[in-house]
């Protein structure tokens, strides 16, 4: 892994905005794997005002991503989909039928996590994948597991994450399940980037990059991937 160490989040949406652009004015059809929550928000910042600029376009893009919440309707503001049009879909040139995600209210579950499965395979798999870590070391919505997932599949979210993420919900029902695409399938990203900010992070940073691989850690399984960047700012890298 390679680990940077950058001032702010302006700092590291600069760098990993950069990298998307750069690698979509290589192939402007790359297949992009998304993130959402706090993490992202500055990189896909960056990604917007280079397109103002004229420096890229998401015409040809496809993106996939991560997860989406279970039981919540897709025009729900705090949907990923809902999420996703507002940072950034809405602000670039991207094509909306490009743009996949699981379908958190399916009725067949695992008809559904294949049918995503397959569609990331049919394009070539994920070109460059962006990720978000929780306090417990989850990526996507891989919680603590006792053996690491490989496809996409429907995840209890785990009580951290739940108290992590219901400030968005503001004293309404959470979500307590989502689907989200697997670990296997998240290494299976020819190139990684990962961006932690902030001392609650600085744990799960520390056993991500130090400790021993194990699906406990789901982050930890990053160190068996030959081309992920992780951009930290001093308070998420303060334990290492
Ligand atoms: P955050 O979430 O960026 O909102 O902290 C990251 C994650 O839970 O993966």
């Amino acid at each position: 892994m390679k680990i940077i160490t950058l001032n702010d989040e302006a700092a590291i949406g600069q760098a990993i905005g950069d990298r998307f652009c750069a690698l979509l004015q290589e192939n402007p059809s790359a297949v992009l794997g998304l993130a959402t929550g706090a993490s992202p928000i500055p990189s896909y910042q960056h990604m917007i005002s280079r397109f103002k600029a004229g420096a890229v376009s998401f015409a040809k893009a496809r993106t996939f991503n991560l997860d989406e919440y279970c039981d919540l309707p897709a025009e729900h503001p705090q949907s990923y989909r809902s999420f996703m049009h507002a940072q950034l879909f809405s602000q670039v040139d991207i094509d909306p039928q490009n743009t996949h995600f699981l379908d958190g209210n399916a009725t067949d579950e695992a008809a559904e996590c294949s049918r995503f499965d397959a569609l990331i395979e049919r394009f070539g798999g994920v070109d460059l994948q962006l990720l978000g870590i929780g306090r417990n070391g989850h990526i996507g919505f891989n919680e603590p597991a006792d053996t690491f997932t490989q496809g996409s599949f429907k995840v209890q979210l785990a009580p951290s994450t739940l108290e992590a993420n219901s400030g968005y919900f503001s004293g309404e029902h959470m979500p307590t399940h989502a689907m989200t695409m697997g670990v296997g399938a998240i290494l299976r990203a020819k190139e990684i980037v990962l961006v932690a900010t902030g001392a609650a992070k600085a744990e799960a940073v520390k056993a991500m990059i130090q400790g021993e691989i194990t699906p406990q850690l789901p982050a930890s399984a990053l160190q068996n991937h030959p081309n992920v960047t992780v951009y930290l700012d001093p308070a998420a890298a303060s334990l290492l």
